[in-house]
């Protein structure tokens, strides 16, 4: 299968007799984004890691690029960039130091390597920073320099370790659109990601990771129909007063113990009024009143029947 970017089949790992990754597949095609998504400790950086060469497996295949990880290491780096969860960016070198030091990794030609540091520095808007030391930037710009660092020699499949963990939204949106614009270019991305957002946002095809398993495969919408969508949530003060609401509302799941009522939504100003004045034509008042956006929480919830905790480390 030559439109595979990456294959693995029956990865394994374990660090002592604690087992990270028990027996995971993995089918990227070229061209596409492969989000994985997981909690904190589920094993998403040791995948990632396992895939770039930087750790070997107990057991299992990887080809990435067409190439064995474990006999044509060398071939499978050249084909790949890795931006890590913990940035590469030198704190005491400037933004363009940092650039240069990959072009110079690298081994392109001087007068390339400017025209690619300079291209780079604009792409990603820090052209204004570049001679500024990379620890007087904002974590937004350190990601991006990251990325910019990795683009360096144009590899066609990127691993992204969760690269919005810890940005601001506004950061984060900038960063969904570099990753737009790469896949635009044809590159194959593989991201790892805590937020079910995220991995709507940009996935063509989600992988849920929970302890070292994948318990859930799919596009968003497949994924999403597993798991409850946008609702607003209607707490009552007395059991009559959820009877009454339970009854307007007919499409609302009600849980008679904690009085409250979820009401499918789409969360928008129109329907929320609609609900709110339906409520007052009724005379029933909610004690409290909450939309909620499903999120990573609802996913391990519907799929695996347990929240995101992670298991004692
Ligand atoms: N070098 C290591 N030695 C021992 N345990 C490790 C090591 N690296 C990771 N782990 C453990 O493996 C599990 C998965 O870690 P990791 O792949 O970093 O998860 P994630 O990136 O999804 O947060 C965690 O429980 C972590 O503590
Ligand atoms: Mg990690």
């Amino acid at each position: 299968m030559t439109d595979l970017a990456i294959e693995a089949s029956g990865l394994r790992k374990s660090y002592k007799d604690k087992v990270v990754l028990d027996g995971i597949d993995l089918k990227v095609r070229a061209g596409t984004v492969f989000s994985l998504l997981g909690p904190n400790g589920a094993g998403k950086t040791t995948t990632v890691n396992v895939l770039t060469t930087l750790l070997t497996a107990d057991g299992g295949t990887v080809r990435v690029a067409g190439h064995d990880v474990a006999s044509e290491a060398k071939a499978v780096r050249a084909a790949i960039g890795v931006t890590g969860q913990f940035a590469a960016v030198d704190e005491l070198l400037t933004g363009r130091e940092n650039l240069q030091l990959m072009v110079d990794l690298k081994r392109f030609p001087t007068a390339e390597g400017k025209r690619i540091v300079a291209e780079l520095l604009d792409r990603f808007d820090l052209t204004e920073s570049a001679g500024k030391p990379a620890a007087t930037y904002s974590g937004g710009m350190r990601r991006k320099l990251d990325l910019a660092m990795t683009l360096v020699g144009s590899p066609r499949i990127i691993f992204l370790d969760e690269p919005t963990t810890g940005l601001d939204p506004r950061s984060r949106r900038t960063m969904w659109q570099i990753i737009r614009g790469l896949v635009a270019d044809g590159v194959t991305i593989f991201l790892t990601t805590q937020y079910l957002e995220e991995a709507d946002q940009l996935a063509d095809q989600i992988a849920v990771l929970d302890q070292g398993r994948l318990v859930a495969e799919g596009t968003p919408d497949e994924l999403k129909r597993q798991i409850p969508g946008t609702h607003v949530r209607l707490r009552f003060a007395t059991a009559a007063q959820l009877d009454v609401a339970a009854e307007i509302l007919p499409g609302a799941t009600r849980d008679d113990e904690a009085l409250t009522l979820r009401v499918p939504s789409d969360g928008g100003t129109a329907s929320l009024r609609a609900l709110l004045d339906l409520l007052d034509e009724h005379a029933v008042a909610a004690e409290s009143f909450s939309v909620h956006t499903p999120d990573l929480d609802d996913v391990f919830l519907a799929l695996t029947g347990h929240t995101t905790e992670v298991v004692a480390k």
